[in-house]
């Protein structure tokens, strides 16, 4: 394994030279974005400034080969076809699309299964279709440590389900699921799977292909590209059969008053002008990450989980969910006394950069015990054992204060 060498990775990030005094634990919220990312981005403004898959001129031609290429990338990262990408703004458009395309009383059940563990982005649609009763909602819980068995998988998936939608990796606790095997699960009783990559697919190496999901959602700006650009990969055959969510322009082959006939694959579901910059961006950001490993990326954040962790136990904090089964470099804590967001706000006072709250998951930080939510810490492969050092110093103090 080549050892990750996290302080030459912060010289490809302008954040770093401008703000040196600053320790950034927020990536599980977004990620800081390399000079590649940004110096792609700006190009297509410098030189391109056109719109792909529509004008014949050579500017028109250059965007359109970017924005594949880009798709190209964004698919290779995760071991998908191209034409099963679709772009969308983030992780959230992704996963409201792929909830809301399917026809339910088409496939003829509608019994859908998830978790507490869910951001809101997984669980809002959801209810919006379980309140039109439109499925059967059945969320499984957590145990005390946050994790949840496969048995729990096992017993909930029949063959009434017609949909599984799990993260890959949660916000709370950066611990993940087994997400092949419940794909098998899935796909063994004949129902759909689709999996919230938020928190995963910038984290631990994805297979769409290997892992058999039939829907994968996830943002590029939690995995050093831009905000405003993400993608929902479905496999090609269910395309076929979803419904947009937005229509317009760029998504059809021939219009007349009566009727409308609609593209295959991705181009059916982007409507109107893209965000063309945002995904060049996002494609560069995946052949960074590629090119590093992400087997080094996620050994660097297991010693880096490692290290936070004693770190907090030395400041007697009360750390939620299991220690030994994180995934990622992301602990959610509590200060003795201390209100979450009173010590995020003392930390920001040292130029320490950390998240407080619920993290749009409440019934997941209330399934593990955080009452009031709590702060959280979410390092990446640009930080060092030194941010970490730095951390512990001034949350000692902060403890001291409240003790
Ligand atoms: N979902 C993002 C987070 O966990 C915003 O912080």
């Amino acid at each position: 394994m080549i050892k990750l060498d996290a302080n030459k990775i912060k010289e490809d990030f302008p954040f770093f030279q401008k703000n040196q005094n600053w320790v950034y634990l927020d990536s599980a919220c977004t990620s800081l974005k390399p000079k590649q990312v940004i110096t792609a981005e700006l190009d297509y403004y410098e030189n391109v400034s056109a719109c792909a898959s529509r004008s014949s001129h050579s500017l028109g031609r250059k965007a359109t080969e970017a924005q594949d290429s880009a798709r190209a990338r964004v698919a290779s990262f995760i071991n998908s076809n191209q034409k099963e990408v679709i772009f969308t703004r983030n992780t959230t458009e992704g996963l409201n699309l792929a909830i809301n395309s399917l026809d339910f009383s088409r496939l003829g059940k509608k019994k859908i299964v998830t978790t507490v563990l869910e951001h809101h982005s997984v669980l809002l649609p959801l209810f919006n279709l379980r309140n039109k009763n439109l499925i059967d909602l059945k969320v499984l819980e957590c145990d005390s440590e946050g994790l949840i068995s496969l048995d729990q998988w096992n017993d909930a998936i029949n063959s009434n389900t017609a949909l599984i939608v799990t993260n890959s990796s949660n916000n709370t606790l950066g611990t993940s699921q087994p997400t092949g095997e419940i794909a098998k699960i899935a796909h063994d009783s004949g129902a759909f799977i689709c999996i919230d990559g938020a928190q995963g697919v910038a984290h631990q190496k994805t297979d769409f292909k290997k892992d058999d999901y039939d829907f994968l959602c996830f943002s590029g700006h939690k995995m050093l590209g831009p905000t405003g650009i993400g993608c929902l990969v479905a496999k090609s055959d269910l395309q076929k059969s979803m419904k947009p969510l937005v229509f317009g322009g760029g998504t059809v082959k021939t219009v007349s008053l009566e009727k409308a006939e609609f593209l295959e694959n991705y181009e059916k579901f982007e409507a109107g002008i893209q965000n063309y910059a945002g995904a060049i961006g996002f494609g560069v950001a995946c052949d960074y990450l590629k090119k590093i490993g992400m087997e080094n990326i996620n050994g660097h954040e297991k010693k880096l989980a490692a290290v936070a962790i004693r770190a907090l136990e030395e400041a007697g904090a009360l750390i939620y969910g299991s220690k030994e089964q994180k995934q990622s470099a992301l602990i959610s804590f509590n200060l003795k006394n201390a209100k979450p967001h009173d010590v995020a706000l003392m930390l920001d006072k040292f130029n320490i950069a950390v998240r407080s709250g619920f993290f749009c998951a409440q019934p997941a930080m209330e399934a593990i015990g955080a009452k009031e939510g709590a702060v959280r810490l979410s390092a990446y492969l640009y930080n060092t054992e030194e941010d970490l050092t730095k951390f512990k110093e001034i949350l000692l103090k902060v403890n001291e204060l409240y003790s």
